[in-house]
């Protein structure tokens, strides 16, 4: 069993210990995420845009979430793993909606799933624990209502707004949600938010007064063209590995890779077995 676990998540709220949280989608970077420590790993459909150069995430398939889940599964050991269920495995029935949930957790080895939605998803979220399955929720700034949002903006902003929030971080919460995306939510509701739930919630430009937070992980190591303003950047990787491949491609084309230092020289044939094969 993993180190992170409902329980251990739900006790670091209660401790007020604050949970990080990070996108991963190949299994690679998922050992680099759980050498870190990260307490839990999202393959979030972001990989759509991330991963497969979409605008949005709409384009992302079930049968893709299960091979980047798996992928990501392989490489964790102690960190919780949760899966998205992309858009349209779970908006049309609640049947549906257990069917793909339980899909993501047979076939990826995740050990939660997250869909996007407040009250408007309970009944599904309540279906869905009730199979024994772990729900993160998504509620603010959900990237599958894009379309209706009219862009990625911030929600909760006005009263009306603010209290709808409220309301759907309660209604996931009673449907049996343990865990909640806080996403571009203002930071002084979404505190609110914190302080009025028992589940963990996790914020992504919902500001320091959630239990947790989530970054896409190409954002925070610096491999995105362009960042939103939450984003706090770790490490320049797209400069480093430009700089990388500009020496490849250099050493490659003026013969100064591979040298003997990256030469099997013991499995080389003599010049003997050459001259049998007439080969010299
Ligand atoms: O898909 C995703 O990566 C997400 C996070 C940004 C929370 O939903």
């Amino acid at each position: 069993m993993a180190k992170n676990t409902v329980l251990t998540l739900l006790e670091m709220k209660e401790k007020k210990e604050k949970i990080s949280q990070v996108t991963c989608y190949d299994y690679t970077t998922a050992q680099i995420a759980e050498k870190a420590g990260i307490n839990t790993v999202l393959v979030g459909d972001s990989l759509g845009m991330t991963m497969q150069g979409y605008e949005t995430t709409l384009p992302v398939s079930m049968d893709e979430m299960v091979i980047y889940g798996r992928s990501v599964k392989r490489g964790l050991k102690d960190a919780f793993l949760i899966v998205d269920m992309p858009f349209m495995s779970y908006q049309s029935s609640t049947k549906k909606a257990v069917e793909s949930a339980g899909r993501l957790i047979k076939e990826t080895g995740a050990n939660a799933v997250k869909l996007e939605g407040g009250a408007i998803v309970s009944a599904k979220i309540k279906a869905i624990t009730d199979a024994g399955i772990p729900v993160c929720a998504h509620i603010g700034m959900t990237p599958q209502s894009v379309n209706a949002f009219g862009g990625f903006k911030v929600q909760g902003k006005g009263e009306e707004n603010a209290k709808r929030l409220l309301k759907d971080a309660l209604e996931v919460e009673k449907a049996g949600a343990f865990m909640c995306v806080l996403e571009c939510v203002p930071p002084k509701l979404a505190s609110v938010i914190t302080q009025k739930v028992k589940m963990v919630t996790i914020g992504i430009g919902a500001g320091s007064g959630c239990d947790g937070q989530v970054l896409v992980i190409q954002d925070l190591l610096g491999i995105s063209d362009q960042t939103p303003k939450f984003v706090k950047k770790y490490a320049n990787l797209s400069e480093i590995m430009t700089n990388a491949l500009i020496q490849y491609d250099k050493d490659v084309k003026s013969g100064d890779f591979p040298n003997m230092e990256q030469t099997y020289s013991k499995s080389d044939c003599s010049d003997d077995f050459l001259k049998k094969l007439e080969l010299l």
